[in-house]
């Protein structure tokens, strides 16, 4: 087994309150329990003699982190790695989109919920103006493809669909629809009836463009993605509910302060700072062959669970997706 890609998550703080993402009263990891831009650049390196040429900086916000733009670089400097992304909320993207394209970041994904500034409030606390604001500048340095991530929820974005797609084609942008996962407790709870089962998506943006074509798109392990009739926009469709896309994973996660996540669905995390501080390049090496054979035992144990979400205590915010 190889590891492909690693989500490598910089701070659990967040300049947004998403309902369904963050908890009321959060603690905060204390700074010194948080991984180092070195540590994560040493384990990163380490990592690719197993595979990995592909990682993404997300939170919490990567952009609240100081200076995130020198973790950006230290990953640049490392030659197997051929792809950095980042997902973020965009909120002060604006402000930081020049700074990180010249550090090296290829990619962005950017989260927005709604198209109406209302809703966008009502869901996030935030201001869906410095968001698109964030995008035109992303736009303008070369960031291409940029992705804008919508998490579906029924009843209350729903029926965005097609104003997401009219959105997609005038800003140039790729969108992604992502059905709601059961993550984290405490806020809202999550039921069945809050996901929309994107096919219901994908007929009705078929309706008024016609057939979506099968397509590509460069770091979308997950989603479906497909070409709009007529237009360059690519839409994809990420349905961990409606069609799960566990097989063959070799996904892996890095929380802030310093544990390999092997899978969303469930809290089996295995601690790696204790390593990386303290161990020699045996030990940290001896380490990922451990992480690769519990990856697979994973993969399999999600298999025989049918793909369920199991004791998902950690909150989306401080995965970062
Ligand atoms: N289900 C699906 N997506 C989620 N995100 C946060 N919480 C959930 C959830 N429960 C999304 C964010 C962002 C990405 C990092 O993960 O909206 O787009």
């Amino acid at each position: 087994m190889e590891i492909s890609y690693l989500r490598i998550s910089v701070t659990d703080k967040c300049n947004l309150k998403c309902f369904y993402c963050r908890p009321d009263n959060m603690d905060y990891i204390p700074h010194q329990e948080i991984l180092r831009y070195e540590e994560i650049a040493k384990l990163v390196k380490a990592m690719t003699k197993y595979g990995l040429k592909k990682v993404r900086i997300t939170g919490g916000e990567p952009l609240v982190r100081p200076q995130i733009e020198n973790l950006v670089y230290l990953l640049k400097q490392i030659p197997q790695i051929e792809d950095i992304g980042m997902t973020t909320n965009g909120i002060t993207l604006a402000q930081h989109a020049e700074k990180l394209k010249k550090s090296g970041l290829n990619r962005l994904n950017i989260s927005i919920d709604s198209l109406k500034p209302d809703l966008f409030y009502q869901i996030t606390k935030g201001r869906l103006e410095d968001v698109l604001e964030g995008i035109k500048v992303s736009k303008k340095l070369g960031f291409d493809p940029i992705k804008v991530n919508a998490v579906i929820i029924k009843g209350l974005n729903d029926n965005e669909a097609l104003d997401f797609v009219e959105f997609g084609i005038e800003y140039g942008v790729e969108v992604r629809f992502i059905e709601m996962m059961p993550l984290g407790q405490g806020y809202i709870k999550w039921e069945e009836e809050m996901v929309k089962p994107l096919d219901e998506i994908k007929q009705k943006i078929e309706e008024k463009y016609g057939r979506l074509l099968p397509s590509f798109s460069i770091g979308s392990g997950a989603a479906k993605v497909y070409q709009l009739p007529k237009y360059k926009t690519k839409i994809g469709f990420i349905t961990p509910i409606s069609n799960p896309f566990c097989d063959g994973c070799s996904k892996l996660r890095l929380t802030a302060e310093g544990s390999i996540k092997l899978c969303l669905r469930t809290d089996e995390e295995i601690p790696v700072k204790e390593v990386l501080r303290n161990g020699s390049e045996e030990d940290l090496d001896k380490f990922l062959q451990k992480v690769l054979i519990e990856k697979e035992l994973s993969n399999m144990k999600i298999q025989k669970s049918n793909y369920s979400f199991s004791d998902c205590a950690r909150v989306m915010t401080s995965i970062g997706g």
